[in-house]
């Protein structure tokens, strides 16, 4: 089998593809096989040829870049795509990111940038088979994990999406990371995660990389594969594209958090919002929950109902925190209501702040950091952070409750109606 890179070239301008195909003439390795003038033609050539790497333009006349770009991921997961542009911006690169490219070139690039591109995304292509992932395999001595576990794994939840997870599961990270805890946050949301696009990050390495190692990471496996945002978070995104997270199971997601415990004192956790066996598995590995609902009726019978799950899965009242997010004075429901309806105590109260949090994301900055840290709904942040900082930390009992876990291996509902 050859070794080669085989590379598709898209642009509608001849003499850009030229170029392109010139620059690349001289590498060994790298083979163009073919060159696509239209997002239509792109998306043929993508099925017939299935070459590695798809040097893709974005404007183009009729299906553009970023929409060949979304036919080709769902058609060719294998393909990899690298977009070419003259927009550097980060919207641009952020929709070209959720279309599923892997890296961005902005034109005009020289021989090097290109090829060094081609070889970073071809090394880093996900391997979706069982292969071992390459830097496995240095022989490095890999540095022994004990079984003692110390980290604390915090998932964030809500039983409906929209409420704000993935805001506070960031933010909160961010937050204990700067108080100089070793905190690392896990995109758990292996099919739809949101973090990489919101924190700006590209998906280049993911928990999908990690999936045939759970049992046995080490921490050079781990420190390849994490990420590090520029707010020095260490962040493990979920893969790029939704069928890659088929090989992540329910007992592999938790090897895998407990694995990071001896590594990390915090490892935060974003989940989905749908409530099935991977998304369960977190939350039973997790020590704490950190349940958001908003002062609507519909949240609020779903946390009710969370509530009522977690008591027949045995959590312990202490292990979910209520937060209520985007709070409001003027919102019908109060949040001294939603306490008195769910019995439950409010840890704390997030209020809304729409342009702040949305500039946020737009940047991919973080909300407790920079230019937005004294704002009201950061500084709440910071009293979940303080929050977590104070129940846990001091609190570092975590190696016996993981290890009188009981075994369960049963799905969802069958434990939730007590079958095996
Ligand atoms: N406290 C807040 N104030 C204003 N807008 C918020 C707040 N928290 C989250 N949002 C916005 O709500 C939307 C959904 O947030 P997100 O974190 O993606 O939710 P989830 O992960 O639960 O689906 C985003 O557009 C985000 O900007
Ligand atoms: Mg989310």
């Amino acid at each position: 089998m050859s070794e080669n890179i085989r590379v598709l070239i898209v642009d509608d301008l001849p003499e850009t593809r030229e170029n392109v195909r010139k620059l690349l003439q001289f590498e060994q390795d790298i083979e163009v096989i073919n060159q696509a003038g239209t997002g239509e033609q792109a998306i043929e050539m993508a099925q017939a040829d299935e070459p590695d790497i798809i040097l893709m333009d974005i404007n183009m006349p009729g299906i553009d870049g970023i929409g060949a770009s979304q036919r080709i991921s769902e058609l060719v997961p294998r393909a990899q795509i690298i977009i070419m542009s003259v927009q550097s911006d980060s919207d641009y690169l952020r929709r070209a990111m959720m279309a599923g490219a892997r890296d961005f070139l902005t034109k005009p690039f020289g021989g090097d940038e290109l090829v060094a591109a081609i070889r970073r995304v071809y090394d880093k292509r996900p391997t979706i088979t069982t292969t071992r992932p390459q830097y496995a395999a240095t022989g490095a001595p890999a540095e022994a994990i004990s079984e003692k576990t110390t980290g604390n794994v915090v998932a964030v939840f809500s039983p409906k999406g929209g409420n704000g997870c993935s805001t506070i599961a960031i933010n909160l990270a961010v937050g204990l990371a700067k108080e100089g805890y070793k905190t690392t946050l896990v995109d758990g949301s292996l099919q739809f995660g949101d973090v990489s696009v919101m924190l700006n990050m590209k998906p280049l390495t993911s928990i999908v990389d990690l999936s045939d190692n759970v049992n046995d990471l080490d921490y050079d496996l781990v420190s390849s594969v994490v990420q590090q945002h520029k707010s020095g978070l260490n962040v493990l995104l979920a893969p790029p594209r939704p069928e890659m997270a088929e090989v992540i199971t329910d007992e592999s997601i938790k090897s895998l958090l407990n694995s990071l415990r001896p590594m990390y004192d915090f490892i935060i956790v974003d989940t989905s919002s749908s409530l099935d066996d991977i998304t369960l598995s977190i939350l039973d590995t997790a020590d704490r929950i950190i349940l958001i609902t908003q002062q609507n009726l519909p949240s609020l019978k779903n946390v009710s109902r969370f509530f009522d799950i977690s008591e027949s899965l045995k959590y312990e009242p202490e292990k979910v925190y209520l937060v209520v997010n985007r709070a409001s004075d003027k919102k019908g429901i109060s949040v001294k209501d939603i306490s008195n309806t769910l019995k439950r105590p409010v840890v704390i109260s997030i209020p809304a702040e729409d342009n702040v949090v949305n500039s946020a994301i737009d940047q991919g900055i973080p909300l407790v950091t920079g230019t937005y840290k004294k704002r009201p709904v950061s500084a709440a942040i910071n009293k979940l952070v303080n929050h977590v900082l104070e129940d846990l930390a001091k609190n570092k009992n975590v190696e016996d409750k993981t290890a009188a876990e009981p075994k369960q291996t049963s799905g969802f509902l069958s434990r939730l109606f007590g079958r095996k």
